[in-house]
């Protein structure tokens, strides 16, 4: 007779150890720094932990679930967690983030031209409701300098890029930048998001109507036809269900790889932070739980649309729990990706919803 499986080995152990450490210590050491100064420390904190002898395997024991391979969009994924485009806007964590788990790492959103983004500060916490609001405003290096890092990009995991079209770049030559995007990054990783629903450069979730969509879209068919590789469309949980359809309709009729349900809202509905908070903090997009409901029922709307039709959905908003990441398959989720959630429950994050899934 078979063994009967440990329910706590000493890994998972030490998962929980941690996960407990990240939320009494560390947490609260990182939310009394700005949330874009936490962010720079804990990466740096990551690095540096990378490069100390044995810190790569220490973080692996402690980090990486058991391989669970998922096939999605003709790739096969180590597992269903990835990191949320935002995060990695540089491709410079690549390797480091590829330690905690993540089966698949999203980097940019990437702009031909270097661009600053707004001024600071443009990245906010909402501690009492586990949400963010940023209008960092796609600062990034410019996709010369990100495609020169994707030569040496990680190989055992997925990585996708994520392309946008610059500040200064009027919306009715945008197709021009995201071709720009597309024809440098897509052959350096293994799948491209067109990413026209970031509330945070004026005028781009304009490209989210039907016409300027499918011109753009056209364009970039055209330009995949000999790479041929997973194109994925990000869509805005602010768009009205009818809209929503429409585009997915649109996305099957092009044969995209799939759509990524949903970037940030400009919704302030809901939220247990004073008004008086809200209105100090300004324009942005909100992430983290606030968008859950509203995330997973737009993936349930683009599942029911597709109806039978080979395309993939990717769960992104306000995942921060394995409850959470179930909510998201269940409603026709292939893949998920998270941010928010790693802000607010740490990077043991990543483990415990693959293991809890399985
Ligand atoms: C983002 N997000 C984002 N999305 C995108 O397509 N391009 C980007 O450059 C960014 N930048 C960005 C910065 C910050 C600070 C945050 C918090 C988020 C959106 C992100 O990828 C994701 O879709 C949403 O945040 C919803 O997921 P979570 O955060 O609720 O897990």
């Amino acid at each position: 007779m078979k063994a009967p499986k440990p329910i706590f080995d000493s890994w998972n152990m030490a998962n929980i150890a941690v996960m407990l450490l990240y939320r009494q210590l560390l947490r609260p050491l990182l939310f009394t720094l700005d949330p874009e100064k936490a962010h720079h420390f804990s990466t740096q904190l990551l690095t540096f932990s990378a490069k100390f002898p044995g810190g790569k395997a220490l973080l692996s024991a402690l980090f990486q679930p058991k391989p669970k391979p998922v096939q999605v969009a003709g790739l096969s994924f180590p597992n269903v967690v990835g990191l949320a485009a935002g995060f990695d806007k540089n491709a410079t964590m690549m390797h480091e983030m590829a330690l905690l788990g993540f089966g698949f790492i999203e980097i940019g959103t990437v702009t031909p031209k270097p661009q600053a983004g707004n001024p600071l500060p443009r990245m906010f916490r909402l501690p009492a409701d586990e949400a963010i609001v940023n209008r960092m405003g796609f600062n990034n290096d410019g996709v010369d300098a990100v495609a020169e890092r994707l030569k040496n990009r990680p190989h055992h995991l997925i990585v996708g890029s994520n392309i946008g079209k610059n500040k200064d770049t009027p919306t009715h030559k945008a197709v021009d930048d995201y071709l720009i995007g597309f024809k440098k990054l897509a052959p350096l990783t293994d799948y491209v998001t067109v990413n026209v629903s970031s509330p945070n450069t004026p005028g781009l979730r304009d490209l989210l109507a039907i016409e300027p969509l499918k011109e753009l879209l056209e364009a970039l068919t055209e330009a995949n036809m000999a790479l041929k590789k997973p194109v994925f469309l990000k869509l805005s949980p602010d768009m009205a269900n009818e809209d929503i359809r429409a585009v997915t309709q649109l996305c099957a009729t092009l044969k995209l790889a799939g759509i990524i349900a949903t970037n940030t809202t400009i919704g302030r509905a809901n939220l247990k932070t004073s008004n008086k908070r809200i209105a100090e903090i300004g324009a942005g997009g909100l992430s983290g739980m606030p968008i859950l409901e509203r995330s997973s029922e737009v993936i349930r709307l683009i599942r029911r649309e597709l109806a039978g039709e080979p395309m993939s959905i990717i769960a992104s908003g306000g995942i921060h729990t394995p409850a959470g990441a179930s909510l998201k398959l269940q409603a026709g989720a292939d893949l998920l990706q998270l941010y928010t959630g790693l802000v607010y429950e740490g990077p043991g994050l990543v483990k415990r919803i693959v293991d809890e899934l399985r």
